[in-house]
């Protein structure tokens, strides 16, 4: 069976570049902008262009540049807002205005300080007011993860006639459950009038750690977009991350979703963004972390070095990392260190091996790694004669 495409919406230059102290200038967009492209990814959101006169240059370049990807750019349910957008995209390939406004009634009552009914009416008015200069238009729902389904239902129905191509259901504050935006999908898939006019998307923060697991259930509930970030950036906790993402839907064919994303740039776009916002990668981060495809215990090494699949649900190649790597330490077992010794050039019978590894423990047992150096001089100091070494 075919599967059916789920649209990556990518916001590291917006939401991604919310985060404090990640400013980038221009140049530095253009160059993730260009990556991104090549990347595979379907929309960048390349800002906020009321936002600043920079911003504005930054997402009037970004459009020019991109060849493949939609280019939209951010604004509120506000006239000017829209007018500035559109012309900061309105060179772009295929430019998109992603409009919006607060649904929650935390948000109606202490930001907006009106009614429901008044909500709906500026919802659908940004909409009308973005379709007179493009034809595809976004509507975002702030705080859709706090707003009563049935009230989200009417806020869709209404932006949908007005002309939404694609409704966003942000979990701006992180809050929900995967059952719970997997059942608001399911909800608006089932309740609003004219859905199959309009792609519904997927935007969620990580507050509790949860993005990429709300998102998955709402494509698995009929959403057909995910916005997220290269490396989890953003507000906060963070958007969901595109690699965790596009990586889920691809080790689960059945789920019959997939991207077009070209999963071998990963770990170098990765890199790329974390060098250039200056924001290290944990080791321990899904996908792309430099301890994702590491194995340090003697248990998980000797399975790997027999057969990588019993410790590695992915091939590494699959996301850009060259091969998987044992990594010495006190805790690694003799296959690893035979394994990691032949890769420096030694070929170790079992009774060399033997003695070799009581000297790496007491190496190992003052240094938190081995490296290939580190190797070299355990087997020198070790009771064997390098000569007889196989
Ligand atoms: O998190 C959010 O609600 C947003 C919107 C502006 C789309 O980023
Ligand atoms: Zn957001």
């Amino acid at each position: 069976m075919a599967k059916d495409k789920v649209q990556i919406f990518d916001t590291t230059l917006r939401d991604g570049e919310q985060v404090p102290g990640c400013k980038l200038d221009t140049k530095q967009k253009l160059v993730i902008a260009k990556r991104l492209d090549e990347l595979g990814v379907d929309v960048i959101e390349a800002g906020f262009p009321i936002s600043s006169p920079g911003d504005f240059n930054s997402v009037l370049e970004i459009a020019k540049l991109v060849k493949n990807a939609t280019v939209c750019g951010l604004t509120r349910a506000v006239k000017k807002d829209i007018e500035v957008a559109a012309e900061a995209i309105k060179i772009a390939k295929r430019p998109r205005i992603h409009t919006g406004i607060g649904t929650s009634d935390s948000h109606i009552k202490y930001k907006f300080n009106t009614t429901r009914e008044k909500i709906i009416e500026r919802a659908v008015d940004a909409v009308a007011y973005a379709k007179t200069f493009v034809e595809d238009v976004e509507f975002y729902a702030e705080d859709a993860g706090r707003t009563d389904n049935d009230f989200l239902a009417q806020v869709c129905e209404a932006v949908i006639k007005a002309g939404a191509t694609v409704l966003n259901i942000p979990d701006t504050t992180g809050y929900c459950l995967p059952e719970e935006y997997g059942a608001k999908m399911k909800y608006l898939k089932e309740n609003v009038t004219g859905i199959d006019k309009a792609i519904l998307s997927c935007h969620c923060h990580n507050d509790l750690g949860l993005a990429t697991a709300n998102s998955i259930a709402g494509v698995i509930n009929g959403a057909r977009q995910i916005e997220c970030t290269i490396n989890g950036i953003g507000e906060r906790a963070g958007n969901t991350s595109l690699e965790e993402v596009v990586m889920i839907l691809r080790q689960h064919p059945y789920l019959n979703l997939d991207t077009d994303v070209n999963s071998t740039l990963l770990l170098d776009t990765s890199q790329m963004v974390s060098h250039k916002m200056g924001m290290p990668v944990q080791p321990n981060k899904a996908i792309v972390g430099s301890n994702a495809f590491a194995h340090s215990s003697g248990i998980h090494q000797d399975g790997v070095i027999k057969q990588r699949e019993t410790y590695e649900i992915m091939d590494p190649k699959d996301v850009g990392v060259s091969e998987s790597s044992i990594v010495l330490t006190a805790r690694s077992g003799r296959a690893a260190l035979a394994y990691r010794a032949k890769n420096v050039g030694y070929e170790l019978t079992k009774l060399q091996l033997d003695i070799v590894y009581d000297n790496f423990l007491k190496f190992a047992d003052r240094k938190k790694e081995i490296l290939d150096d580190d190797i070299h001089q355990i087997i020198e100091t070790s009771d064997i004669t390098i000569e007889s070494l196989a």
